[in-house]
This record gives structure tokens, C-alpha cells and sequence, in this order.
């Protein structure tokens, strides 16, 4: 059996009645051989998950972190000492950190605003780059990303990790290997939620610095309509506003301005119609994808008993009627994957993310992936505006992203 198809039993790597096995007599909960060497730009929210999953695949390590706040470099380390005995450089600044010749990649985990300056410094490096979603919150500098990306000596991969939780995964691979569907025809997707969560400086509750709330967090769910859709988005209508949350919130003279709640209608080359329905004044999370063809309808479900703090459910149905077998099934990873971080998603992101610093096969999201999902995501805030569909070829000719959007 070869290392990575063993089935190992994590649960035990770290159970206090196992200690007594000692690391030569360990197989099944044998911790991984780390080869690779990370740091990590911005130790915040995602940025300690990243470091919360390395540790748990144990194929990468992190070596080193970097921070513009001390605070978050503090509690990052602390929790990071919670879950791995490894040293951890403290650099003092970005050049020392992206330059440092012992590492071997780079995650950029800082807040939306900052990814393509902090990025400039990481390219020096020629390191193998990954950079959290949304690649940035103009589609200017989305289109340099893609295109430093096609010439850059390493690879930049995008933070956009819900095509690896369990639902979509499975719904993925219905679809797009599997055909049970023959031609989609309609996808839906919505997600309800609670408010954006406390940032550092409350960077998301401002267009300014997070793109807005449709690029900042749908990118997520316009990048797995992208996927199921299969073609090109050609026209984007929405209808969208700031109804409930941080109305009163201030900061600096300035009001936040990001909205709450949208629906979204995207039309694709392929007659593919889709929709997405936002909702963020809820006690608790769901997201609910709907993929509809000619032979049958696909639903992956997530529910987050947030407020109960019970576990999280996801689900999928296959509806086949009698084109087919049909099945309803809860979905779902180990629970200590599940528990590192987006119900796993991440963690297989890790997985994707390894593979290619060892030249495997995989590439996760790329550049141009990320652009486009952010394209439908800044059509879709420009309609809110205007309150008119935007033609996407127009839209990409006055961005002047034609030589890449085509
Ligand atoms: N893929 C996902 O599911 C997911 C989830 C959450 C956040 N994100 C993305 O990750 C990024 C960070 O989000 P977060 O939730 O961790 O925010 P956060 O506010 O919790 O953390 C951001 C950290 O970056 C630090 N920082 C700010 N500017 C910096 C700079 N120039 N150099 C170094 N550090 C700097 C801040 O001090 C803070 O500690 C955002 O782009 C966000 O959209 C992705």
C-alpha cells in the first residue's frame, strides 16, 4: 500500500491512550514526512486555518509567518503551538519573508485590498505563489494576475475552495464526468447566512477594500456556477442592497457600504441559465445548489447548526425519475478534516496544493478561473447600480479584458 492510500487513523495520532506507541512503531497513525516549507502572509481568520490544515495533512510545514499586526502574529502562534511542537519564524517584514531561501511557497491570506501589492514582492521570489480569493478587488488587477500567471516561472493558485466541499464535489463529478444529467439547462444557487464575521479593521464592511460583498464572497459561488454552467457568461442582471447589516457601523468618518442581500440571473453562451440568491441577515449558514438537464436535477445541500453549535449537515440528491437510479445521501469528510476548516474544503485544497509542489497532476483554481468568477461577481454589482443587465461582452471590452475574457 503505498503512503498516501494507507488509511490513516488521525484520530489516534494525537489520542493521549496512544502515546505510548512510539513514532517506530507507528504505521496507521504515523504522521505525514513534511517536505515542503510554507509561510503564511497574514495570520488572521484564514490564514491560521491554512495553517491549522498544513499541519493536519503534514506534507507541508510552516515554517515562518508575517503579519503587519503583532496581535494577530501572537495568536497565531499560540494556536499554532497548540497543534505542532515545529519552530516558526517570526519575519519582520514581507521582502524577508517571501525571500527567505528555505521556503518553498508562499500563501498570501491578507485582506482582498492588499493581495496584488503583497503579491508584487511574493513574485520576486519566483516562488510558487497561493493567493486567497478574490484575487483582488479590481478586475485590472485581476487581468495583470492572469497574465504575470502565463509568464510567472512558478504557478499562482486561487483560494477558491468550495468546488472541494464534499455536496459540490460529488455534484461536480455528477455532472461533469459522470453526465447524469445529459445537458444542464439551470443551475441555482443560493446562500443564507449571518452577517460578515469581525475582520482586522473591519477591512469587509467596505466596498473600497473587500470589492464588494458579490466579489468578496460569491466569487465563491460564481466560480462553481462557471464550472457547472461549462461556458462563458453573456449577460448579468441583479438586484441587490444594504437592507440590514452595519447600517450603524462607522469607522474613521466612513459608513460601511457593503450590501447584504442580492439576486443574481446569469445567462451563458451554452443557453444555460443560472441564478444566485444572497441572503445575510440569517440566525444561521446554508447554501443550496440546484443543477437542473434533460435527463434530471441535482440538489447538494449544507446546513450549519451555527447557533446550536451541533454538527453541520451536507447532503446530495440525484433525482433521475426514470432516466436512471436516484439517491438522496449525507456527504461528508472525517470529522478531524471537516473540523481543520470549511467542512474540508480547504484541506483538499491543501491536497491540490502539494500535488503541484511535487509536479503532480491537479491545479486547483486558476488565475484565469479567478478572474472570470470575479467578472460575473463585478457585472453583477455593476447591474445593482444601474439597474440594468449587463452584456458581458461589452462589459469586458470597456475593462479592457478582451485579449483574456474571450
Ligand atoms: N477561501 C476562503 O474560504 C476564505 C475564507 C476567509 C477569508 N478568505 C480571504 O482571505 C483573506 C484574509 O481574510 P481573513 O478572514 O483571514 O481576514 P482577517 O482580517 O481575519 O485577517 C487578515 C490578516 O492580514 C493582516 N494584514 C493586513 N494587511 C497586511 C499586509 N499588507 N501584510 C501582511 N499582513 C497583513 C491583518 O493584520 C490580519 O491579521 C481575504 O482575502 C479573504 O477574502 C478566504
Amino acid at each position: 500500500m503505498s503512503e498516501s492510500n494507507k488509511p490513516r487513523l488521525r484520530a489516534f495520532e494525537t489520542a493521549p491512550h496512544q502515546k505510548h506507541i512510539a513514532d517506530e512503531d507507528r504505521y496507521l497513525y504515523k504522521s505525514g514526512q513534511a517536505s515542503h516549507k510554507l509561510v503564511v502572509i497574514g495570520t488572521g481568520t484564514i490564514g491560521q486555518e491554512h495553517m491549522r490544515v498544513a499541519a493536519l495533512l503534514g506534507r507541508g510545514k510552516i515554517h515562518g509567518i508575517f503579519d503587519t499586526s503583532t496581535r494577530s502574529m501572537d495568536v497565531a502562534e499560540e494556536n499554532f503551538r497548540k497543534i505542532s511542537a515545529d519552530p516558526l519564524i517570526r519575519y519582520n517584514d514581507l521582502e524577508s519573508a517571501c525571500m527567505d531561501p528555505a521556503v518553498d511557497a508562499i500563501l498570501i491570506c491578507t485582506p482582498n485590498f492588499t493581495h496584488f501589492e503583497v503579491l508584487q514582492t511574493a513574485l520576486k521570489s519566483e516562488k510558487p505563489i497561493f493567493l486567497e480569493k478574490p484575487m483582488a478587488t479590481e478586475l485590472g488587477e485581476a487581468a495583470k494576475i492572469v497574465e504575470i500567471a502565463e509568464n510567472y516561472k512558478s504557478f499562482i493558485q486561487i483560494g477558491l475552495q468550495y468546488r472541494y466541499k464534499a455536496q459540490y464535489a460529488e455534484a461536480l463529478h455528477e455532472v461533469l464526468s459522470r453526465n447524469t444529467l445529459g445537458e444542464v439547462k439551470t443551475v441555482s444557487m443560493s446562500e443564507y447566512r449571518p452577517p460578515f464575521l469581525d475582520k482586522v479593521k473591519q477591512w469587509n464592511k467596505f466596498n473600497e477594500f473587500s470589492g464588494g460583498t458579490l466579489v468578496e464572497k460569491c466569487c465563491h459561488y460564481f466560480d462553481l456556477i462557471n464550472l457547472m454552467a461549462d461556458s462563458k457568461p453573456i449577460r448579468v442582471y441583479a438586484s441587490g442592497g444594504q437592507a440590514s447589516n452595519f447600517l450603524d457601523l462607522e469607522i474613521d468618518g466612513r459608513k460601511s457600504d457593503i450590501d447584504d442581500h442580492a439576486f443574481v440571473v446569469i445567462d451563458y453562451e451554452n443557453e444555460v441559465r443560472a441564478n444566485f440568491t444572497l441572503n445575510m441577515f440569517c440566525a444561521d449558514f446554508s447554501e443550496e445548489l440546484i443543477v437542473t438537464g434533460n435527463n434530471g436535477r441535482i440538489l447538494a445541500s449544507e446546513k450549519s447548526n451555527f447557533q446550536q453549535q451541533g454538527p453541520h449537515e451536507a447532503t446530495l440528491q440525484v433525482e433521475l425519475g426514470e432516466q436512471g437510479a436516484s439517491r438522496s445521501s449525507q456527504v461528508g469528510y472525517p470529522r478531524l478534516v471537516e473540523q481543520s476548516g470549511h467542512h474540508g474544503a480547504t484541506f483538499y485544497e491543501h491536497i491540490v496544493l502539494m500535488d503541484r509542489l511535487e509536479n503532480k497532476r491537479g491545479e486547483g483554481a486558476t488565475p484565469l478561473q479567478g478572474l472570470w468568477a470575479m467578472i460575473v461577481a463585478s457585472a453583477a454589482q455593476e447591474s445593482v447600480v444601474s439597474k440594468q443587465a449587463v452584456e458581458i461582452d461589452e462589459f469586458v471590452d470597456r475593462h479592457q479584458l478582451s485579449s483574456l475574457a474571450r
